[in-house]
């Protein structure tokens, strides 16, 4: 059959996305800078809902039953069929990505090619180690999104959500090289010798860590391999850990009447040994945030007694911070070990100490904004999102 082909202005084409997930979002990047008249139908992921707002697209709750062209990418064939026979019963174009067979209408796949007149093996390799942030995707840095959406390669931990990593370039290739605190998928010779070989042969790649990859996160060890290798690299900073989640539970790190100094530690003491200062880390006046301490978390409260904090210190211990899934449990270093069993509490967890995790009880926001904005607090559906679990 021979087609025909038509030019539209977009600013005049009733155009809508069906599909909230991954495949929709994949399909919107093709509308990206284009000034289309694109409206977005149900409950999207964060990401297309990013995208869609950056690009000042229509979102609303409803299905579609009218337009000129209708993009189908719900992520699942029965569902894109069915869809692409409604629309071409109700005579509306209708486009399937990677199914010509259901689509009446071909839109031709738009590429934002990389310096095309210089072949790859000529071009400059360049490594961006970027920090993700805690979780949130709206805690990435403009220039973070920046590098993700110019990616070849993007290489990344455990730690980065998915909601981040569907931000990236649709066309790079994301390589998985996370680590479990005791299984590492990849170990970190290979890790560095990978950022090598894909920045020698010319691929803009971005190494993406959680948080910020210089705390805690062997930034320093894969940036000395590629200085090694006479690479080029730049640092893109994240929000660590600890700053965001302080942020998101209303924990300030410092405070004039209770902490004048903050302390980051590991709590992944090397073969289970105590090879921490104690005696400077139980000093009073700071604030004390552990990364790696959920395994260790009962050694961690006795030493600190036992080097003088008293027993009564306030701790909190927070999984999945700044995400929708961030639980806060709060106690006191006498009396959390003993209730670590019944938290069920799962990775990724930080621990806070001092006094300033009081402060959670007047400044703590999140929840009850995260549970507003979804309806939660309506009673419309019942919240995930446990208040302070204090005892
Ligand atoms: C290998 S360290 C990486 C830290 C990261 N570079 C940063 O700056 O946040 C991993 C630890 O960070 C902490 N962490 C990272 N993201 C977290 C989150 N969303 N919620 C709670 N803890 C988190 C946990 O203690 C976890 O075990």
């Amino acid at each position: 059959m021979e087609l025909l082909s038509l030019q539209f202005d977009p600013r005049h084409l009733d155009a809508h996305l069906i599909g909230a997930g991954q495949a929709a979002l994949m399909m919107a990047r093709q509308f990206q800078g284009l000034d289309l008249a694109l409206t977005l139908h149900g409950e999207m992921m964060p990401a297309l809902a990013t995208l869609a707002r950056e690009e000042g697209w229509r979102c609303v709750d409803d299905m579609p039953r009218t337009g000129q062209l209708w993009v189908v990418a719900t992520g699942s064939a029965a569902e894109d069929a069915r869809w692409a026979e409604t629309a071409r019963q109700s005579h509306i174009g209708v486009h399937v990505p990677g199914c010509p067979e259901l689509s009446t209408v071909r839109l031709p796949v738009r590429t934002r090619a990389l310096a095309p007149e210089t072949p790859r093996a000529l071009r400059r390799g360049h490594v961006s180690l970027v920090g993700a942030g805690p979780g949130d995707p709206g805690l990435l840095t403009l220039r973070a999104l920046e590098r993700l959406r110019e990616a070849d390669v993007v290489i990344h931990d455990r730690l980065v959500s998915p909601e981040i990593l569907a931000l990236a370039n649709p066309q790079a290739r994301r390589l998985y090289v996370g680590k479990a605190r005791s299984a590492h998928s990849v170990p970190q010779e290979g890790i560095n010798q990978s950022l090598v070989d894909w920045a020698r042969g010319g691929y803009q790649v971005v190494r993406l860590k959680g948080g910020d990859p210089f705390i805690f996160g062997r930034g320093g060890e894969e940036l000395q391999a590629l200085a090694a290798a006479k690479l080029s690299f730049e640092v893109v900073p994240g929000i660590t850990a600890a700053t965001g989640i302080s942020a998101y539970t209303g924990i300030p790190l410092t405070h004039r009447d209770h902490a004048q100094s903050v302390r980051f530690v590991t709590g992944h003491l090397r073969n289970g040994t105590c090879d921490l200062d104690w005696q400077t880390l139980a000093a009073p006046g700071q604030t004390l945030v552990f990364y790696m301490g959920l395994g260790t978390l009962d050694t961690l409260c006795e030493q600190l007694i036992q080097h003088g904090l008293s027993g009564s210190t306030p701790i909190a211990l927070v999984e999945q911070g700044t995400t929708a899934r961030q639980r806060l449990h709060t106690g006191t270093l006498e009396n959390l070990p003993g209730r670590l069993a019944d938290l069920k509490a799962a990775p990724p967890t930080l621990i806070i100490v001092g006094e300033v995790v009081n402060l959670h009880e007047t400044l703590g926001w999140f929840a009850t904004q995260t549970a507003k904005s979804l309806g939660w607090a309506t009673g419309k559906h019942p919240s995930p999102l446990p208040l302070a679990d204090s005892r």
